[in-house]
């Protein structure tokens, strides 16, 4: 193990193979926090065997000190830092280096980062012609899997991949674009004109400005919802080794450019069962239409042939309440009371269909709780985003969290490429027939 945290195994658990003398010796490396994990490297040489864990639900994939998740307490630490605390307490892009660097920086570092990121937030001109390509109706995170996965094209020396300096300019010019690039797939499918980034604005001001302002009006700062859409991507920046953040590590380990592997979160980002719930929910709120509808709503869902999941409820890792949801449906609140909507139906139906679930025995015994993405969509209805544009903004958020776990991965002198092993039950070893003596 590479790090000083994963102490030398001291303990080893021992796999016996029955009816062979194969016995393996699977060291036992205990982290700073979490359950001890088995190393299992030498488990085919040893007993010729492999594990079996489709989903990976099991399996820790490699080592990190970036994000911690107890998924029993519903606990979510970034770099030991309770989420509850960053939320209340800290900015995203003050986040972001805290994942990027490991460390809370001081004012002066702080200052160095901010600005880094800010003059690295236009994009080259000629990507501006990228979009004349994409359809206006095209969702916008296809336009997003373009343009990020297109701008190695721009960033040749982003191959680099082992230079310290190229990775950390690599991930400035990701963190520091992605908004850009988010608002301006939203601009050009309404029609209106791209609006520049502005070196006076904040993190999250400048992406609601690049969003929502139009060159022949001023534009009216709004501070609360500036904290609500910080405060989001603070709990969207990163989750340990999810779906996409898992991708972005395998595409990673063959040396593919950071630029292509961020363009394969966002690939594997999109899908319902992880970003994309977030719209998911607000779809699934629709067509639940009304309270009265909940029950038979629910009733849907228990049944298995329906194939009809709770949106936003349930998790890979939180068998309690995922603690992103509680802040959420708080800054839901916070919101709704901003904009001055006394009564949101969808909040409504949303909090009934929330307790009815919560009271069922269904969910309760399958500890399926509310998460991430089952207020995100309300808050982001609220500020006037549409549906489509709920997923690229998780994407925003977690360019941070993919572009960290990369660069702890390049880093880490145990990094190789990732290639999982099979189950194979296919058909035994055959000989090739004619086809004139077929059937
Ligand atoms: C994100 O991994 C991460 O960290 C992801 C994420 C991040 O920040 O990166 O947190 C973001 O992706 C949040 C999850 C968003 N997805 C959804 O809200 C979609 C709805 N949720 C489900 O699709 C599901 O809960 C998953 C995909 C999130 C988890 O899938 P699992 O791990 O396969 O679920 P499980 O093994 O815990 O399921 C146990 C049982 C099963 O039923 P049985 O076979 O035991 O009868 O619960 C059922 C599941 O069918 N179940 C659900 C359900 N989720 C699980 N039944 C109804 N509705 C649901 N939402």
């Amino acid at each position: 193990m590479s790090s000083t945290a994963a102490s030398a195994p001291a303990v080893h658990a021992t796999i016996t193979i029955p009816g062979t003398n194969k016995t393996a010796s699977l060291p036992l490396l205990s982290g700073t926090l979490g359950p001890q994990v088995a190393d299992i490297r030498k488990l085919q040489a040893q007993a010729g065997i492999f594990t079996f864990d489709p989903g990976y639900g099991e399996t820790a994939s490699c080592e990190s000190k970036i994000t911690y998740i107890d998924g029993d307490e519903g606990v979510l630490l970034y770099r030991g830092y309770p989420i509850t605390q960053l939320a209340e307490k800290s900015t995203f892009l003050e986040v972001a280096y805290l994942l990027l660097f490991g460390e809370l920086p001081t004012e002066a570092q702080f200052k160095d980062f901010s600005h880094g990121i800010t003059m690295h937030s236009m994009l080259h001109e000629q990507i501006r012609r990228f979009w004349e390509g994409f359809r206006r109706d095209a969702h916008p995170m296809a336009v997003l899997c373009g343009v990020v996965g297109a701008m190695s094209a721009f960033y040749p020396e982003s191959v680099n991949i082992n230079d310290p300096r190229e990775r950390e300019i690599s991930a400035f010019r990701l963190i520091a674009k992605i908004p850009t690039i988010t608002a301006w797939a939203y601009k050009y499918s309404i029609g209106q004109p791209f609006m520049y980034p502005r070196n006076d604005l904040s993190y999250a001001e400048n992406f609601l400005y690049m969003m929502n302002a139009v060159p022949p009006e001023p534009y009216k700062k709004n501070p609360i919802l500036e904290r609500a859409m910080d405060r989001i991507l603070i709990l969207h920046a990163d989750h340990e080794q999810n779906a996409s953040t898992s991708t972005v590590r395998l595409a990673g380990s063959t040396g593919a450019n950071p630029f292509a592997c961020v363009a394969a979160g966002i690939a594997a980002l999109w899908g319902p069962a992880h970003g994309g719930a977030n719209e998911a929910v607000l779809k699934m709120l629709a067509e639940i239409g009304d309270k009265k509808h909940i029950k038979t709503f629910i009733s849907e869902v228990k049944d298995k042939n329906s194939h009809t999941k709770l949106m936003g409820f349930g998790h890979r890792v939180y068998k309690n309440y995922d603690p992103r949801a509680k802040i959420m449906q708080q800054t839901c609140y916070e919101v709704l009371e901003e904009l001055g909507i006394k009564d949101e139906p969808l909040l409504d139906l949303a909090m009934e269909l929330e307790k009815i679930a919560l009271e069922d025995d269904y969910f309760v015994s399958r500890k399926l709780y509310p998460n991430v993405d089952f207020y995100s969509g309300i808050i982001l209805k609220a500020m006037g985003f549409p549906t489509t544009m709920f997923t690229p903004l998780f994407a925003l958020a977690r360019t941070t969290g993919w572009i960290s776990q990369w660069m702890e991965m390049i880093a880490d002198p145990q990094n190789r490429i990732g290639r999982p092993r099979q189950l194979y039950t296919g058909a035994p070893q055959r000989d090739y027939v004619d086809i004139a003596r077929r059937g």
